[in-house]
């Protein structure tokens, strides 16, 4: 069925005419149309200017079932979250109050809560009810613009429960009209089983879970945590390369509590995406442009755990490419609004809004190498679109804190 938003006030289509992500200068431009139209099926048929748009529906001709008035509203691709961990049990909202009362993430995780907690909530919970859990959270994040969404395991910590998760990943991607990815993280922390024998767990990492997440294809990428106090550089790069070898694209979460030199492995292993960097050093940052690894930045986290940013202006100068996603989990930064993030990305980091929104589109779907079908509303590609109830892409920024998304398309299907 054919559709056609017209007399749309701003179209921002981030058109980088075919590139697949972008850097530097491109990222201060959106592409936007001004009194624009858009047609399209699953996939967009064509964009132009309003005025335009009778003639080339009868030179295309093209039949219109619905057509839908863009008067008042800017027209967006939709979020792509390139980095969540929405698939988990329980609630940490106790430790959360003890951190506003002055206590650390860290101290927290020391006492065998944080991620901790959150695992042993969800060895205990079913598959079934931690794919509600997570559906619950994905149908939020599409009310806020999101339209596709990587989600990680990490919080099993051994193999039955982190196929749990997994395939319970696999049941969000079953009942919900989102593009979704999924990532292993056994490497997420060591499982209090082998607290004292840390080598122990990794080679059960290597020979037995990567395998068996690989043989059952419940997984996209790999991913582990390399930082002060969870896995070093080391042990990172074993388990990545055993994860290479069995065909999975890599990820890393690096540099969040400390600098340990985590992005120049990420960039060593040709990751699509380094996470966090909130202490990347100005070698990793070079080690990542070198190696077009995605600089994927998560201000909610520092936001929420109340760390210094990431380097976002030093990154973006070097001609890094970086993305935004909202790192949604439990304990470190508990929102899956992609327009909070955009928010944080514009005033903590100084981030202009044509880059937050180029980061929060194209360069995180190529985060996820889904660029080429999403990320951008280009003609031929999937008809994401996210409908603004403002008339200028600025606004999203300037009256912040509230949901300015009225309505969302995901493959040409109205979801919201
Ligand atoms: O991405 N950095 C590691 N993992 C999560 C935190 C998970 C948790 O606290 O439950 C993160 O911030
Ligand atoms: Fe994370």
């Amino acid at each position: 069925m054919i559709k056609m938003i017209n007399n749309i006030d701003s179209l921002v289509t981030m058109n980088n005419n075919g590139k697949l992500f972008k850097t530097k200068e491109e990222m201060h431009d959106v592409g936007e149309i001004k009194d624009a139209a858009i047609i399209f099926d699953n996939n967009i048929l064509w964009i132009g200017k309003s005025q335009d748009a009778d003639e080339a529906i009868k030179n295309n001709n093209f039949k219109i079932e619905e057509i839908i008035s863009g008067k008042g509203k800017t027209i967006l691709p939709g979020f792509v979250d390139s980095h969540t961990h929405i698939v988990f049990a329980g609630n940490r909202s106790n430790e959360f109050a003890r951190r506003l009362r002055g206590a650390t993430y860290q101290e927290i995780a020391a006492e065998g809560g944080g991620i901790l907690r959150t695992m042993k909530a969800t060895r205990e919970a079913s598959i079934e009810d931690l794919a509600q859990k997570g559906i619950q959270l994905a149908k939020s994040a599409i009310k806020y613009g999101t339209t596709s969404i990587e989600v990680k395991s990490g919080y099993g910590l051994t193999l039955e429960s982190e196929l749990n998760q997994l395939e319970a990943a696999k049941i969000l991607k079953k009942e919900l009209p989102m593009n979704i990815r999924t990532t292993f993280m056994g490497a997420h922390d060591f499982p209090p089983e082998y607290q004292n024998d840390r080598e122990a767990y990794i080679d059960l990492l290597i020979n037995e879970m990567l395998p068996k997440v690989a043989e059952k294809g419940l997984a996209d990428y790999a991913d582990a945590f390399v930082d002060k106090g969870y896995y070093t550089t080391d042990q990172g790069r074993r388990i990545l390369t055993k994860a290479k070898e069995l065909g999975f694209e890599l990820r890393l979460h690096a540099d969040e509590l400390a600098d340990v030199d985590a992005a120049s492995l990420a960039a060593e292993m040709n990751c699509l995406s380094a996470d966090h960097l909130l202490f990347v050093s100005d070698k990793g940052i070079e080690a990542l442009k070198n190696a077009g690894t995605v600089a994927t930045l998560l201000p909610g986290t520092a936001y929420f755990i109340r760390m210094p940013y990431a380097p976002a202006r030093k990154m973006l100068d070097s001609g890094a490419i970086v993305a935004l996603a909202t790192d949604c989990n439990p304990g470190s930064c508990f929102t899956e609004n992609m327009q909070m993030i955009l928010s944080l990305a514009v005033i903590n980091m100084k981030m202009t809004a044509e880059e937050a929104l180029n980061a929060a589109t194209i360069n995180a779907a190529y985060a996820l190498r889904l660029s080429d079908r999403v990320g951008s509303l280009e003609i031929g590609k999937q008809s994401d679109i996210i409908m603004a109830d403002v008339d200028s892409y600025t606004d999203l920024f300037y009256h912040f804190g509230i949901n300015h998304i009225e309505r969302v398309w995901i493959n040409g299907k109205m979801t919201l």
